[in-house]
């Protein structure tokens, strides 16, 4: 008798956890296996199994790439390796990284580009609003400056803010730069009018956002808007008066909604005066939420939800912003949203209490503090 053992798919990764109690980079293996989704982490360090194999749904495959963080029972694994030869050439093999830059032309109109980007399967990972010196601009372009255009180009780069974003998936690069389209908008509308460039750019130089040539300059431009050693490259726009905060919740990203709620937000009128993604580790969810303890029964799952992924903060600028701003976002619960006010962002994109779209400041007074949680204490 011939007997076939078929062997169970199972991917391999090495993982890096921080431990903030220890404050230690613990390793572990993480073995997923998709026939059931199920987890399992095993102790590089002891040797020793720590999670046995357990079925979980929060963890998708599309989700499983070296680069990219994940929350396993509320720990954020970073996936620093491919555990194995297999799991590298089935998972590995077109995944990149790549930067784009939204140019001062459309920087209010990134709802729409969030949502050409999501829907070529292309997943934001880094986000910054900022805004670029003239010599800071120069040094990005540094392969121009011999071209005619070179200081055309920099003097509009650094005229007004501009959004620098990561992006991850399969063939990044080329597809974004083939969402942009020709580098003259008018050349794209002839010759690619379902591009970014085609549908909101003006001219050659005005023309919505910048893409990485090469798998080099893609890192080179990350490391320039996201340095990995050193410093934290250029600062954040937050202004911190008359402001409240927004942040948009972990879910709602992963769900792809990041472009939607930024246009809701645009076209109600609200003006964002800076944004950027975070991943919140536990203990500064706990810190950030302090004054719902004790008072909301949901603050722990609050917590949760707010360290499972990145999330996207804004600060919403306007003078009677905190008010005005959470009468748009709606009551907290998504169901009372849509039948008292089926047109606020959380009736439109929440799902339960918890998972409810959006967090606003409650109060007036607390909007500059919560902006400079994100944008001076976890960004400083
Ligand atoms: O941005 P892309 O990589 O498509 O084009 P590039 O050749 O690397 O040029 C960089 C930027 O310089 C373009 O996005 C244009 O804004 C500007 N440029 C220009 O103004 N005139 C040209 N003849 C070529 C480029
Ligand atoms: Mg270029």
């Amino acid at each position: 008798m011939l007997l076939v053992l078929k062997m169970e798919d199972r991917y391999a990764f090495l993982t890096e956890w921080y431990d903030p109690t220890a404050a230690l980079l613990r390793r572990y293996q993480l073995f997923y296996y998709p026939k059931d989704g199920s987890v399992e982490m095993f102790d590089v360090k002891n040797q020793r199994i720590f999670l046995r194999r357990t079925k979980y749904d929060e963890i998708h495959q599309e989700d499983l790439f070296v680069g990219n963080r994940v929350n396993v029972f509320s720990r954020q694994l970073n996936l620093i390796d491919y555990g194995d030869q297999y799991t590298a050439n089935k998972l590995g093999s077109k995944k990149e990284r790549t930067l784009a830059l939204i140019k001062p032309d459309v920087v209010t109109k990134i709802g729409d580009v969030l949502e050409l980007i999501y829907s070529s399967n292309l997943i934001v990972t880094k986000a910054k609003m900022t805004k670029l010196t003239w010599s800071q601009a120069a040094d990005f372009y540094v392969e121009h400056q011999s071209k005619p255009f070179f200081s055309n180009l920099v003097q509009f780069v650094s005229s007004g803010p501009v959004v620098a974003m990561e992006l991850m998936g399969d063939e990044a690069m080329s597809i974004w730069r083939r969402l942009l389209g020709p580098a003259d908008s008018a050349v794209a509308r002839r010759e690619a009018p379902q591009s970014v460039r085609a549908q909101f750019g003006t001219d050659g130089i005005k023309n919505v956002g910048h893409g990485s040539d090469s798998l080099a300059a893609a890192a080179r431009e990350l490391e320039f808007f996201f340095p990995s050693t050193i410093g934290h490259g250029p600062s954040n726009t937050a202004i911190y008066t008359d402001c409240t905060c927004c942040i948009i919740k972990p879910h709602a990203i992963s769900e792809g909604l990041t472009g939607k709620i930024l246009n809701s937000i645009s076209a109600a009128g609200f003006e964002i005066s800076a944004l950027q993604m975070f991943n919140v580790d536990r203990a500064n969810a706990e810190e950030f939420y302090e004054v719902y303890k004790g008072v909301v029964t949901e603050y722990p799952s609050m917590v949760t939800e707010l360290c499972s992924g990145p999330c996207m903060v804004l600060e919403i600028h306007g003078t009677d912003s905190p008010q005005t701003f959470r009468e748009f976002c709606g009551p907290a619960d998504p169901e009372i949203a849509r039948h008292l006010r089926p047109t606020t962002l959380r009736a439109l994109y929440g799902k339960d209490k918890v998972k409810n779209a959006v967090h606003c400041t409650d109060l007036p007074e607390d909007g500059v503090l919560e902006v400079q949680y994100f944008f001076k204490i976890l960004d400083g």
